[in-house]
């Protein structure tokens, strides 16, 4: 180390030297995932199916695999109203074998896979000390374990495959967490599931790290309170969750899907080609603070 001399230094570490390339490379092509295919789990419903809204609408297929055997009534104009090729897979990611036949598939179907969003995910909320092993099991199946399974399929594929002009190289995984992994969530007993959103964002910076010389990029979104099924399900059942949903965030509002929409496809395409290992928190300020006014 002491004896390299300054200039052998350099030559080891000689710079590209082009610094120009910022003028040639535009928003709106940065944003695009024209030509490319995008894997979603849990994508039948809920954010899933937004988060397929918001890649058909720049150009990508979809590919959803979901444990459902209908999807919401949504599903139908994403399939006919985007000009991209969309079909949805039923699945278990939990079950290893079943998912890399449904990955298998998928491959058969759209030729490759340069993109996945694990969104597929449950909620339990229930004290700790009431919690049966059996339900902890399954949250961490689902949340965690699906997520891995899912990525291991999908970043196998990702170094395999041939390049396109679309997709050069690698690809780009978007786990979904949640502000749970940072905080206990008021009024609810959610033990199993912030462990679980925890787990992923060890998951997405480890995975960030180890895949990243090989052109992947591994990437999270934490979103705060935001109206799906499973929240309109959990306030059903607790209504005095929907003033808490309401009025946590200093924003004052619960989020609405299209909030996570730029973020995800930022993460996915090659407006955030220098990201990895990231999260970002999108919860209306919740995670910076509660304002507590009335
Ligand atoms: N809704 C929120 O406020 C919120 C906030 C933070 C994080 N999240 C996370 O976002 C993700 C999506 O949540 P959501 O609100 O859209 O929930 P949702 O229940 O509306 O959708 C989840 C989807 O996952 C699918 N799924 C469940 N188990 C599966 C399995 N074994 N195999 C395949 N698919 C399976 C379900 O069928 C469903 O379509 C979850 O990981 C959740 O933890 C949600």
């Amino acid at each position: 180390m002491g004896s390299a001399s300054p200039s052998a230094m350099t030559a080891a570490y000689s710079l590209e030297r082009a610094n120009d390339l910022y003028l040639k490379n535009k928003v709106t092509d940065l944003f695009s995932l024209k030509g490319r295919v995008t894997v979603i789990t849990g994508g039948a419903r809920g954010i899933g199916l937004a988060l397929a809204f918001a890649v058909a609408e720049v150009g990508s297929d979809v590919a959803i695999l979901d444990i459902l055997d209908e999807p919401h009534e949504h599903f139908e104009l994403l399939q006919k109203d985007y000009g991209v090729k969309v079909k949805l897979y039923k699945t278990d990611i939990t079950q290893y074998p079943v998912l890399k036949a449904s990955c298998d598939a998928v491959v058969r179907d759209f030729g490759r896979i340069d993109s996945l969003i694990c969104a597929a995910g449950i909620c339990p909320d229930e004290p700790f000390l009431e919690r049966d092993p059996g339900a902890v099991s399954r949250t961490f199946s689902i949340n965690v374990l699906g997520s891995y399974y899912a990525s291991q399929c999908a970043a196998a594929q990702m170094v395999k495959q041939e390049p396109t002009e679309a997709n050069p190289r690698g690809g780009s995984i978007l786990m979904i967490a949640s502000i749970a992994a940072y905080q206990a969530s008021k009024m609810q007993y959610l033990s199993d599931y912030c462990a679980s959103k925890g787990a992923i964002l060890s998951l997405v910076r480890e995975l960030g790290v180890e895949l990243a010389e090989r052109g992947i990029r591994v990437n999270s979104i934490s979103p705060g309170y935001m109206m799906t099924d499973m929240t309109l399900s959990i306030s059903d059942t607790r209504p005095a969750l929907a003033q808490v949903f309401v009025t946590e965030p200093p924003m004052r509002r619960m989020g609405d899907r299209t909030d996570l929409k730029g973020a995800a496809v930022y993460l996915l395409s090659n407006a955030s080609a220098y990201t990895t290992g990231e999260d970002i928190l999108i919860t209306g300020g919740m995670h910076a603070g509660r304002t507590h006014l009335q």
